[in-house]
């Protein structure tokens, strides 16, 4: 059994980053430079933008973080991404989501000028994804592809099946296994909220790559011998016994699905670091297309 270890490929990943961005610093280029909005004060996206800055100086690019309250409207915020896209110091920014209630996100998503949508989210980008052009693909998906390439893992031919079909993770992955290339090739199964009998579906499955956000979901018996599990779920289980007073654990019960599986990610130290590294990946693609 193979623990697919996220957090040493991230790590490889963010030394190849480092590497070109000095190799831009040796030729006194400009580097790439990453901006991330954050409306309001959710503990968990504060963090999540947080490691997405640090590991910005990690690897040597500019950073631009910027807070916006709670109460924040949608013509602020718009007004803000308009800045953003007319900034030509900035090759990429995000939008952390979820936005409060009184901000409509598909109306955000789609005031981001695509060529700076690193997230990959502007249906422009998404479109190009589907019909297998260049572009941005999202970063938790693209984490997923290149810790499948990293690890060799076969899916040509394989049946995967994806539960969960957010526009961030399930869909995009959906597209991307069946795609043709590597990794991809595969043949799919989204499944969902009204997906019936999914133990019968799970359990055909070679490779089930699961972003519910439900707490050890996917159990021994809803997986086949020698199948690769990814768990893409991140939940902060309260946990007044621990210092940050939480813990974080997948969609997987772990201890007992690994007994069975060929491979699997843990969680934490698996699809998550990926993420980051990826967001970084395609900022580096927005300065090297900018720079054309
Ligand atoms: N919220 C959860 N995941 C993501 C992500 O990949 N990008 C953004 N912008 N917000 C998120």
């Amino acid at each position: 059994m193979t623990v697919l270890d996220g957090k040493k490929a991230s790590n490889d990943i963010k030394n190849e980053i480092k590497a070109e961005v000095d190799k831009m610093k040796e030729r006194g280029e400009k580097v790439p430079h990453l901006a991330a909005i954050i409306v309001g004060n959710d503990g968990a996206s504060l963090t999540y933008v947080g490691s997405k800055v640090r590991s910005c100086e990690r690897v040597g690019f500019e950073s631009t973080l910027i807070k916006m309250p709670n109460t924040t409207s949608e013509i602020e915020l718009l007004d803000k991404i308009d800045e953003l896209n007319q900034n030509n110091e900035i090759d990429g920014f995000i939008v952390q989501l979820p936005l409060p209630k009184q901000i409509d996100t598909q109306e955000v998503i789609l005031a981001i000028d695509p060529d700076k949508d690193v997230d990959g989210f502007h249906p422009a980008n998404f479109g190009k994804m589907a019909l297998d052009m260049s572009t941005f693909i999202p970063a938790t998906p693209f984490g997923i592809l290149e810790l499948l390439e990293r690890y060799d893992v076969e899916t040509k031919g394989k049946h995967t099946v994806v539960i969960g079909r957010s526009h961030i993770v399930g869909r995009p992955m959906s597209i991307l296994m069946g795609r043709k290339g590597f990794p991809g090739n595969s043949t799919v199964t989204l499944t969902h909220s009204h997906t019936k009998n999914i133990t019968q579906i799970t359990s055909q499955a070679d490779i089930i790559i699961t972003a519910l956000g439900v707490p050890g979901f996917l159990k021994a018996e809803m997986v086949k011998d020698d199948a690769v599990i990814i768990d893409v779920g991140i939940t902060r289980v309260p946990d007044e016994s621990r210092e940050r007073g939480y813990y974080i654990t997948g969609d997987v019960d772990f201890e007992q699905v690994s007994k069975k599986v060929s491979a699997i990610t843990p969680v934490p130290g698996g699809v998550g670091p990926m993420t980051i590294a990826m967001l970084l990946k395609n900022t580096l693609l927005a300065r090297e297309r900018h720079r054309a």
